[in-house]
């Protein structure tokens, strides 16, 4: 079969010819698409120093995908024809990682489909153990892809609802139509925060400093979300109309931090999702204000298979409102392995198609 991959430690991407071996109580599943983001695109450029191979020198590039079962297991609770997502991280042996939450790993001993330890989904077919396979309801078949990214996501909320509750945080009638939430980043994972945030209640704003392309600006348009761009726009006339009381950052730099500080409301939320990291912080006055102002920071990384349930469910409730088909701007042949080291320049999400 045709597969994708890349050797860890060197730059570069091909696709390949490889055959895998029937593995048992394994369930064959044929795929159907597997999306493209940011992590994929620093693998291929050897940005990442924790990708490893499988066994031998390769490894099968992917993590964000939908199948179809071509051959289950006896007592299953899959058929053939079901239509299913992956899980990217599997568990170590830590506490967390025996009750499911490796997204919360203690030691860092798991492995994930396509990054670290484990063959990904940029192939024409895999084996999985059922427990890693979480069911999609056909109705949302044309863009069920896109529930490993929103599992992130969801693990924000899920973060938000914890911190939220220090103190009494909703408006005077009960809801969060006072309240908004600044997005900085405005990839794939930037505009799904925003969409959840939107449908929680929140005044949603997106950042980025520099201009975005029409298709995106009329996407965030259509679904009431802003648009603020952070080196020509005016911060404080911005939040005026638009509280900042959650930042989410999808971005990673230490410049967006320094700005989320400083105009952050008091018992502000700030939940760090980008991992670029670089740049300095302002130290000292910055600590003041963390304390001044009574902020709650946390990080996020990756999520559990609950998070993967609700990314399902919410593309069934929220996909057609919110027009969630148009955040896929390209579909790709596997042939085509140049859009795993360019970025179309109206990208928000590309995907290959491989049945
Ligand atoms: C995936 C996460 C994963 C992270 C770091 C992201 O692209 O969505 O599940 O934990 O990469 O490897
Ligand atoms: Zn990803």
């Amino acid at each position: 079969m045709k597969a994708i991959t890349v050797k860890p430690g060197k730059v570069g991407v091909e696709i390949k010819d490889i055959e895998l071996k029937q593995i048992k109580n394994k369930i064959k599943v044929r795929t159907i698409s597997t999306g493209i983001c940011g992590t994929d695109r620093e693998i291929v450029y050897n940005e990442l120093n924790f990708v490893k191979p499988e066994e031998g020198d390769y490894l099968i590039l992917g993590h964000e995908a939908l199948g179809i079962i071509e051959e289950s297991i006896e007592n299953s609770i899959f058929k053939e024809g079901d239509l299913v997502v992956p899980m990217v991280r599997r568990p170590g042996n830590c506490k967390l990682c025996k009750i499911g939450r490796q997204d919360y790993c203690l030691d860092g001993n798991f492995i994930e489909a396509g990054i670290r330890g484990k063959n990904g989904f940029m192939c024409e077919y895999f084996y999985e153990d059922e427990k890693y396979l979480v069911k999609i309801n056909k109705s949302i078949q044309e863009y069920a892809v896109l529930v490993e990214p929103l599992k992130n996501v969801m693990k924000i909320v899920e973060v938000f609802n914890f911190l939220k509750n220090r103190v009494s945080w909703e408006c005077d009638d009960s809801t969060y139509s006072c309240k908004g939430a600044w997005i900085f980043g405005t990839g794939p994972e930037g505009i799904l925060i925003s969409l959840v945030f939107k449908s929680l209640g929140l005044i949603t704003t997106i950042v980025n400093r520099h201009p975005l392309p029409t298709n995106i600006l009329d996407f965030l348009d259509i679904n009431g979300i802003e648009f603020f761009n952070s080196s020509s726009d005016d911060w404080s006339k911005k939040l005026k109309d638009y509280p900042m009381d959650v930042a989410i950052d999808a971005a990673g730099t230490t410049e967006i931090f320094n700005q989320i500080i400083e105009h952050i409301n008091n018992n502000g939320i700030i939940i760090l999702f980008g991992t670029k990291g670089s740049g300095s912080i302002e130290k000292g006055e910055f600590i003041t204000k963390i304390v001044d102002k009574n902020l709650s920071i946390a990080g996020s990384e990756d999520g559990s298979k609950l998070h993967y349930i609700q990314a399902s469910n919410y593309l069934e409730n929220y996909a057609p409102k919110q027009n969630i088909k148009n955040l896929i701007t390209g579909i790709y042949k596997p042939e085509d392995i140049w859009i795993l080291k360019e970025k179309p320049k109206d990208e928000i999400k590309s995907i290959i198609k491989w049945s």
